[in-house]
């Protein structure tokens, strides 16, 4: 009787097990109180789908000549890769994390080209139509790929400012891209009919051109959706892998990723009322913004520590905005520490967090929590934006793009139509920060020349320590 437990069988269980994992991960992440155990769910999947991943070519390969070399590579190639994501992985600072997600989505990009273009060369004994279908993943794979390789590389660069964060506009943009996809589709069909490398080598150029372009081409302000973009399509790139490779959980996990990073991308847009299918055809139908700042001038009132704690003792009430500047200057502690200290004197406070304030989804909820700010006062931008009015004092910690008003009031302005925080409605702000220089999408803030705004120069962490120390 033929047994059931081959070693393929087995793993297709482990990989059933791992996606379950999987899911059960992400269900976790959706909320800050299961999270934790998300992230375990995730290591445990991850760590099941690899043991039984080498398991099973192991067995498979077992007594052949090459196990020992193939083994000697692989061991090899874990303990580097997992060695050095684990320094990065210890000693990002959380500001970090955006740029490092986008470097690593750009390698899944890598590996599915590096995976196309391996299925392209290798020896394979298929006819008909699994021939043709094999085409196709070949290329279909190599152009995600080479797309999410270049265009993580560039939010890379963007996030790490190591290239500015405008759009690049070329002239007829749209229409660039748009005959890429075309000459994409025609190429796909060519190739499948003769499968000519060269035409591989066209596509690839092709795609790690328009990866560049398509990212290139997204303002600062709508880096967000572009970062959960990529995540997207990394998962697809591992989904065409996938196939390539014969690999069920690798389909699976990256359909997993795709749809969920597509899904994110989607909220995303929702909540900065931005055009879906405009941001992910590289900006289309977005007009070039104007210069930052040529045109927002006036008076600016300064406060200091005192003059704060004053405003601060007398409030009816608080809500703290925080953004990017309270995690570079790692301000969450004492500005936890000052929410404590208000409402032991009867001022209630609240949070206000914008859904992109800093640099990842969820930033500043993370920082509050590290802090041990109750989960309960932090609201999110629609739960408390209406109070705003009635609100006595609003700190603005390091936040600019999420709270300025011309993103409300100025249609011409490269943020128009993207909801904010309306903090300008409060009696008093004062803001945080360290000079007049302007946010990440470089648009000038014309809340800092409001009449109930107060500017508070400096780090935001030690002005808030310097407030706790007058209180
Ligand atoms: P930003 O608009 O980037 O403003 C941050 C402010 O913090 C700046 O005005 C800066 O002014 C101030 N700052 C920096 N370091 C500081 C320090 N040590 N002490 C005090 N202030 C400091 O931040 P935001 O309001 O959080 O908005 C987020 C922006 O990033 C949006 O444009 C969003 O689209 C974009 N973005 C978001 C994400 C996600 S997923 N959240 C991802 C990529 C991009 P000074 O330099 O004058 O101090």
């Amino acid at each position: 009787m033929q047994t059931l437990l081959t070693p393929a069988s087995i793993a297709g269980a482990a990989y059933l097990v791992a996606a379950l994992l999987f899911i059960l991960s992400l269900a976790g992440l959706s909320r800050h109180e299961s999270a934790k155990a998300g992230v375990g769910y995730g290591i445990a999947g991850m760590a099941i789908a690899l043991v039984a991943t080498v398991w099973a070519v192991v067995v498979e390969a077992w007594g052949s000549a090459s196990l020992g070399i193939g083994l000697t590579l692989l061991v090899v190639a874990v303990l580097v890769g997992g060695s050095i994501g684990l320094w990065r992985a210890r000693v990002v600072a959380m500001t970090g994390m955006p740029e490092l997600i986008a470097l690593l989505h750009s390698f899944v990009g890598l590996a599915a080209v590096l995976v196309g273009w391996n299925g392209a060369l290798e020896e394979n004994s298929l006819s008909g139509a699994l021939r043709d279908i094999h085409h196709a993943e070949v290329f279909i794979g190599v152009f995600i790929g080479a797309v999410t390789f270049t265009g993580s590389i560039v939010a890379f660069l963007k996030l790490s400012a190591r290239m500015k964060s405008a759009p690049l506009m070329l002239p007829g943009k749209n229409v660039l891209n748009l005959g890429a996809l075309v000459l994409f589709v025609a190429l796909t069909v060519w190739y499948v009919i003769t499968p000519a490398l060269w035409l591989l080598i066209v596509v690839t150029i092709l795609a790690l051109l328009l990866g560049w372009h398509l990212v290139a081409s997204i303002g600062g302000g709508d880096m967000p959706v572009v970062i959960s973009m990529l995540n997207s399509y990394s998962g697809w790139a591992a989904a065409a892998a996938g196939f390539l490779l014969n690999n069920d959980l690798l389909i699976v996990t990256g359909a997993l990723v795709g749809s969920s990073g597509a899904y994110l991308s989607y909220i995303m847009c929702t909540a900065m009322n931005r055009s879906f299918l405009s941001v992910i055809a590289g900006g289309f139908g977005i007009a070039a913004p104007r210069a930052a700042g040529d045109d927002e001038e006036g008076e600016i009132r300064e406060l200091d520590a005192e003059g704060a704690a004053a405003l601060l003792r007398d409030a009816s009430s608080v809500v703290i905005t925080p953004g990017y500047g309270m995690a570079v200057a790692q301000a969450q502690y004492p500005v936890a520490e000052l929410t404590a200290k208000l409402r032991e004197r009867g001022v209630p406070v609240r949070f206000g967090i914008h859904p992109v304030a800093g640099r990842l989804p969820g930033h500043m909820n993370v920082l509050l929590a590290e802090a041990k700010v109750p989960y309960d006062i932090a609201l999110e931008m629609d739960e408390i934006n209406d109070d705003l009015a009635e609100t006595g004092v609003v700190l603005v910690i390091g936040a600019n793009d999420t709270v300025n008003p011309a993103a409300a009031e100025d249609p011409g302005s490269p943020i128009a139509g993207m909801p904010v925080l309306r903090v300008w409605e409060a009696e008093n702000v004062i803001v945080f920060k360290r000079s007049m220089a302007a946010g990440y999408a470089g648009v000038q803030n014309p809340l800092f020349f409001r009449d109930n705004a107060h500017m508070l120069f400096g780090d935001a962490k030690q002005r808030v320590e310097d407030i706790l120390r007058v209180l």
